[in-house]
């Protein structure tokens, strides 16, 4: 599964993402040793990090998959002991390390050629904390383009509004796109304190729910502009991981699920994409990547409900024109759909949870 991104030789497609599980080289040696491809680590900036306490939450108490919050900004630790140690120790592990850096022109030229000095393979720059506006992150990018010689990928944030003119405005600039960044601001309440959940009031959105957030940014960027994208959002699996490929991308980064199930979960993640692409026939990460941004998925006829139906009735209660009726025969479940109530929303599909209705 090595792959190669802009002259970079990964071990795997699955890499850290800038976060609490890229915080220091020891906790980038147990990404490499729980099975990372490659390794990111946490963004240093010259501006020491204020952060509000607390400053990370599950949005539901105790559930990972309703997503996790955090109002955290760059690293606590000083960036010069990022230059001195941390990147060192990370790159002991042999994998390539990627250093992320922010965040204005003036930052990146002062971080870029220190962090090149101190031996990292590539820089990622974060564009979370820069504005909107494409021309501002074009001219950041260029700065630290001219002022390194290792290749530089822009991170985007997904407030920006157009995605596809900034992956154009940059492609002569930078040698590859990650995308995406946390979602928000967003607001959480935890109802027994009647207290924002974090410190502060307004915080970051990330894992499973900004999957498909994700996905849209990595069709965008990705058919907008040739050089590589490494998608980043919401990936809890070898399927999380190969959907972002089918959206373009050519590898991906894991941040929350890292972070609340262990560093186990880069390497699971890597076995779980290689049993998808063996089971799909697929060699290698190009023979599948991007293909599901033109397919189009269209549903002709009333869909049916198969044998495998387990009587749940998920599906009758789900239907918004009552067009179900399963019925229990002889010990065994029949369903059926009515063609003069249903309009074909396709929802009973995939609310099924054992995928026993058919288009
Ligand atoms: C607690 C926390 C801290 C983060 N810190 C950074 C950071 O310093 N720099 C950065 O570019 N992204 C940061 N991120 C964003 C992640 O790298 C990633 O883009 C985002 O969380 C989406 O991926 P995920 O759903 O796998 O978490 C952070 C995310 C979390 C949850």
């Amino acid at each position: 599964m090595e792959i190669e991104i802009s002259g970079i030789k990964f071990k795997n497609p699955v890499l850290t993402a800038a976060g609490p599980t890229s915080l220091s080289g020891e906790a980038l040696l147990r990404a490499a040793k729980g099975g990372a491809g490659g390794l990111v680590a946490k963004t240093i900036c010259p501006r020491r990090a204020k952060v509000p306490h607390p400053n990370i939450a599950c949005l539901h108490q105790g559930n990972f998959n309703a997503g996790l919050i955090n109002a955290e900004t760059w690293s606590e630790t000083p960036y010069e002991q990022w230059l001195d140690k941390e990147y060192r120790v990370a790159k002991s592990s042999g994998l390539p390390v990627i250093a992320s850096i922010g965040y204005t022109a003036d930052e990146l030229v002062f971080l870029g050629p220190k962090v090149e000095k101190a031996g990292v393979d590539g820089i990622e720059f974060s564009t979370h904390y820069i504005g909107k506006d494409t021309k501002t992150i074009a001219e950041t990018a260029k700065a630290l383009k001219d002022s390194v010689s290792i290749p530089i990928f822009a991170k985007i944030s997904p407030s920006v509004e157009d995605a596809k003119t900034l992956a154009r405005t940059l492609e002569p600039i930078v040698d590859g796109m990650v995308a995406i960044n946390t979602v928000g601001p967003v607001f959480a309440i935890d109802p027994q304190t009647k207290k924002p959940l974090l410190g502060n009031s307004f915080s970051w959105l990330s894992g499973p729910p900004i999957k498909p957030i994700a996905l849209r940014f990595i069709v965008e960027v990705s058919s907008a502009v040739k050089i590589p994208v490494i998608g980043v959002g919401g990936i809890s699996s070898g399927l999380d991981a190969a959907e972002h490929i089918m959206a373009g991308a050519s590898a991906v980064e894991i941040c929350t699920t890292a972070l609340l199930r262990g560093p186990h979960i880069y390497g699971k993640v890597e076995k779980e994409l290689v049993s998808f692409m063996e089971a799909n026939g697929y060699e290698a990460i190009g023979d599948f990547k991007g293909i599901s941004q033109k397919q189009k998925n269209e549903l002709h006829d009333t869909p049916k409900i198969t044998e495998e139906c387990t009587g749940c009735r998920i599906c009758e209660k789900a239907c918004p024109t009552q067009a179900i009726e399963i019925e229990k025969i002889e010990e065994v479940y029949r369903g059926s759909i009515s063609r003069e109530k249903c309009t074909r929303c396709g929802l009973c599909i995939s609310a099924c949870p054992v995928r026993a209705v058919l288009p």
